[in-house]
């Protein structure tokens, strides 16, 4: 039994907590499944207000779901279609503060008003995206990008 409760009074250093969760969620563990599914929950248990949280991942260049927490969500997305099929095909991380007036995003959860998805490379391959929604309109902010940027490296090295 894990209990990660992140209680920081500001927002980089609950990232900071969280990095440093995460890290130790993932040390020594190889299966990226596992990990996946330790670090969607982490995600979910600590960021305020969200709707769903968890991995797309690449295979054979397309990206298929994987573990996350919230609703059932579509199974696969093609690069380039929606906010994580953007992320995977630019290897850029996507924030949309509205969803709404994203063009193509794709709405598995009606929910959803804003959004980030971080892509997962290693050695020059993307591996799975990072997706985070949540019901507020600009729920994330570059203090939170920042933050999943560093979750998305501690990933990258056990995905
Ligand atoms: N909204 C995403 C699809 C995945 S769900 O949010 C879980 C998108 O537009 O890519």
């Amino acid at each position: 039994m894990y209990d990660f409760k992140i209680q920081a009074a500001d927002t980089e250093t609950m990232y900071r907590d969280l990095a440093s969760a995460l890290e130790g969620l993932v040390a020594g563990e190889p299966d990226p499944i596992a990990n996946m599914a330790n670090a969607a929950a982490l995600i979910w248990e600590t960021l305020p207000d969200l709707n769903w949280a968890g991995f797309y991942r690449n295979l054979d260049g397309e990206l298929v779901l994987g573990p996350f927490q919230g609703r059932p969500a579509c199974i696969r997305i093609a690069f380039g279609s929606g906010v994580c099929g953007v992320a995977a095909a630019t290897r850029q991380v996507q924030r949309v503060e509205d969803v709404n007036a994203f063009q193509g995003h794709i709405a598995c959860d009606s929910a959803s008003a804003s959004e980030i998805v971080v892509p997962i490379v290693r050695d020059g391959k993307l591996i799975a995206v990072l997706d985070i929604d949540s019901p507020r309109t600009g729920r994330f902010t570059e203090e939170d990008e920042a933050g999943c940027v560093k979750l998305g490296d501690i990933l990258a090295r056990v995905l």
